[in-house]
């Protein structure tokens, strides 16, 4: 392992989600999906890290982490938890939280959409009804119209292609459905809902003559997809195509690409993006394969990689396969909006950090405007379908009692946010090969 330095401007940070991490809300899509499955309020979003009445004590931990930034989420159905009535309360809590995190010397990121719809919305069918889009629009009105004095960073939609993919295709997320055409008449619709709400973010903040520049753009899940027969190549390339491409192209240039369709959502095309948001974990090796659950498709391990605690390859050269394509292809800064391993013992995580950090400094050093790395995540909280099972916290959360117990890669990453890099003395100390 060697040393390396980003330059003082390069930004580090944690990130996290509401739905995740506050607990205590049941009117959000996400509690109903789980309860259906299962009574455990482990299994289900109830519990997470009782966030939103530890916002002092969580803000401390990031202090001591040394972040410069931090992704937070804001919960769609806290701040409008019936449709079309609006939340003074939930949004001053988010406010206080803002402020509390700038007092501390923390720069936001706030992503507005991430998985999680309130179950009104979904009960007026969602955004199968391409008329409720507007309920989202207003609440990105509403939510910038009261933060944006504060916050000149936001994401839109976190990974629209996990979002769309798993709950319309392979129904593994809410609300379940497993259909082709769906699938992508949501794409594009929530496609053209991240122009709409890119444009309205930056004309409140402008009309209002918000100080600082304003930044907005999604947090795109990416995967490298190897192969390892021609067959296997073939299927990459397809998948790779409906995974990352058709969104990454419509997020950032407003373009249908085929089979999305352009019937009802004409967008002007233009620039979506002041960035370009990357969620980076894991590599496949994909596979043809008729498979009633995934369609065409399987994904297999490389038996010669470490796992995580998920069984995911860990596969730190990714992250900067992915920065150089996606340079490459639209030349927009990068932020690393995600990356982090569920890893309870802590045992691969040091060296996954440093690992993906180092691949990271390979991209800057190469011209790649890499700016932000946000690792996922400072607490161990609601990982989703898995429940309160995948531990991705720098910090152990213990869900019983709340309490949360420093890792040993939560002093690694506290080093290398403050130095902004990897020193000698903490590669020989955490012995970081
Ligand atoms: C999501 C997070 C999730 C993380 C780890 C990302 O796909 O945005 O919400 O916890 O991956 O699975």
């Amino acid at each position: 392992m060697e040393t390396f330095k980003f330059s003082k401007e390069f930004m580090l940070g944690t990130a996290s989600s509401s739905t995740q991490i506050e607990g205590g809300d049941t009117n959000n899509t996400w509690y109903e999906w789980c309860r259906k499955k299962n009574n455990s309020n482990r299994d289900t979003c109830i519990r997470g890290c009782d966030h939103w009445n530890r916002v002092e004590q969580d803000t401390g931990i990031l202090k001591s982490l040394h972040v410069q930034t931090y992704r937070m989420s804001l919960e769609w159905s806290r701040i409008e938890p019936s449709a079309g009535e609006y939340s003074e309360e939930a949004i001053q809590h988010y406010r206080d939280e803002i402020l509390l995190l700038q007092r501390n010397g923390i720069k936001p990121l706030v992503t507005l959409h991430h998985f999680s719809d309130p179950l009104w919305f979904q009960k007026l069918g969602g955004w199968k009804d391409p008329r409720n889009t507007e309920f989202f629009i207003k609440y990105v009105k509403f939510a910038v119209e009261k933060l944006g004095d504060l916050v000149t960073d936001w994401i839109t939609f976190n990974e629209p292609n996990v979002y769309v993919i798993f709950g319309y295709l392979l129904g593994v997320f809410p609300p379940g459905e497993r259909n082709v055409i769906l699938t992508c008449d949501i794409a594009a619709q929530i496609i053209k809902t991240h122009t709409e709400a890119y444009s309205l973010i930056h004309k409140i903040r402008t009309d209002r003559n918000f100080n600082g520049e304003t930044k907005v753009g999604t947090a795109i899940h990416f995967r490298i997809f190897d192969a390892l027969t021609s067959k296997g190549k073939k299927t990459a390339a397809l998948v790779d195509y409906m995974f990352h491409e058709l969104y990454t192209e419509g997020v950032i240039t407003g373009h249908l690409m085929w089979p999305l369709p352009k019937k009802d959502a004409k967008i002007k095309k233009g620039l979506y993006a002041d960035f370009l948001g990357i969620n980076y974990y894991t590599r496949n090796i994909v596979e043809f394969a008729l498979d009633p659950s995934n369609y065409f498709y399987k994904f297999l391990n490389d038996g010669g990689l470490d796992k995580s605690d998920l069984g995911w390859d860990i596969y730190p050269e990714g992250i900067y396969r992915v920065c150089k394509k996606y340079y490459s292809k639209y030349e927009l800064p990068i932020y690393i909006t995600e990356n982090g391993i569920a890893d309870e013992k802590d045992n691969r995580r040091p060296k996954y950090i440093a690992d993906h950090l180092a691949w990271l400094f390979k991209a800057v050093s190469e011209g790649i405007p890499v700016e932000r790395y946000y690792h996922w995540s400072h607490l161990d909280n609601f990982e989703w379908n898995e429940g309160e099972s995948a531990r991705f916290g720098l910090y152990q959360c213990d869900f019983d009692t709340q309490k949360r117990t420093a890792r040993k890669s939560a002093e690694l990453y506290a080093r290398v946010c403050k130095n902004k890099g990897l020193t000698q003395k903490t590669i020989k100390e955490f012995s970081l090969k």
